[in-house]
């Protein structure tokens, strides 16, 4: 990895959105990940940048591939890293959510990382405590380490991230990852398309700079990439859509609706995938258009390039 003398500092003390990121800061974070794919590749993967500091993941969510990922990332990166095993509390959330952060923050950590079912609730966090915050998604308005590890898995794997044409499909009206990659895709000056039955495509959404499509055909004509969402039903009290073969039958995506897309097109899902509702299994593992396990490998590099720029960042404080 580039020595960090050879690099303008990172301005951020936390990550909570992408919102909040310039374009090269992007750049900054996807570079560095670059570097932290080949160690990742090599047999000996420990470096000691982030050696006696202290890093936390706290999930109030379920997650398998994020969570793995930071706790990996921190590890290969020498942190001291502990999860705590956290549940969304039903009652009284806010106050929950301060009280944790005030007891943890009496341990002294160096790294926050959370995962919250509220939207805003990260941010809340990172104003109580005196460590730097990273948010790992947060209920349906960001996950920036998500929109990076996909931005990192199109650079790599077209060459570049500007001038693409982009497909965002699914359950949009529920989706963070869907928000921080329209955000990112916006900012590094990508045309990008949702498209989304209307019971799931929030009002409003063309402002974040997306055009919307109901039809899926329709959208995906002549898209670089296609994004597909999870149908999040943990968040849906019913009524959203009339039954999962309606749903796979009209935005479920297979070779026909595909074929309408670029012949050069990218599969991507950021998992856990529902098969057979959002996406035909056999597309899902054809290894010719599903970039999706690269996605999985891509999420690791992204997270030590943010630990790394972050804990970069703490040192330049002292
Ligand atoms: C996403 C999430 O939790 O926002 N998953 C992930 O981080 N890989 C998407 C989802 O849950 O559908």
């Amino acid at each position: 990895m580039r020595a960090m003398t050879e690099r303008v500092p990172f301005p951020h003390r936390h990550l909570l959105g992408i919102e909040d990121l310039s374009p090269a800061d992007i750049r900054m974070i996807l570079d560095l990940a670059d570097d932290a794919v080949v160690l990742n590749r090599a047999a000996r993967k420990k470096r000691d940048v982030l050696k006696g500091l202290t890093q936390i993941n706290m999930f109030f969510e379920s997650s398998t591939r994020t969570s793995a990922s930071f706790e990996l990332a921190g590890k290969r990166l020498g942190a001291d890293v502990m999860n705590m095993a956290v549940k969304a509390s039903s009652v009284n959330k806010g106050e929950t959510l301060i009280d944790t952060a005030m007891t943890l923050n009496a341990m002294h950590p160096d790294i926050l990382v959370v995962r919250h079912g509220e939207s805003g609730a990260v941010n809340l966090l990172a104003q109580k405590v005196n460590c730097a915050v990273i948010n790992a998604g947060d209920g349906r308005r960001e996950h920036p380490t998500q929109a990076l590890l996909d931005a990192l898995t199109i650079r790599r794997r077209k060459g570049r991230l500007h001038r693409l044409t982009v497909a965002i499909c699914g359950d949009i009206l529920h989706s963070r990852v869907a928000r921080s990659n329209i955000h990112l895709l916006n900012k590094m000056e990508n045309r990008v398309r949702v498209i989304a039955p209307p019971t799931l495509c929030p009002a409003g959404i063309d402002r974040l700079g997306a055009e919307v499509f109901h039809d899926m055909r329709e959208g995906l004509e002549g898209c670089d990439v296609v994004m597909m969402l999870r149908l999040q039903q943990e968040r849906m009290a019913g009524g959203f859509i009339p039954s999962h073969r309606e749903y796979f039958h009209r935005y479920g995506l297979d070779e026909h609706k595909l074929s309408a897309a670029a012949d050069d097109v990218i599969v991507m899902h950021p998992g856990p995938m529902n098969r057979g509702v959002e996406i035909d299994s056999d597309l899902a593992d054809d290894i010719n258009r599903s970039v999706i396990q690269e996605q999985v490998e891509m999420g690791v590099a992204v997270r030590m390039a943010v630990l790394e720029l972050l804990a970069e960042g703490m040192e330049v404080a002292v």
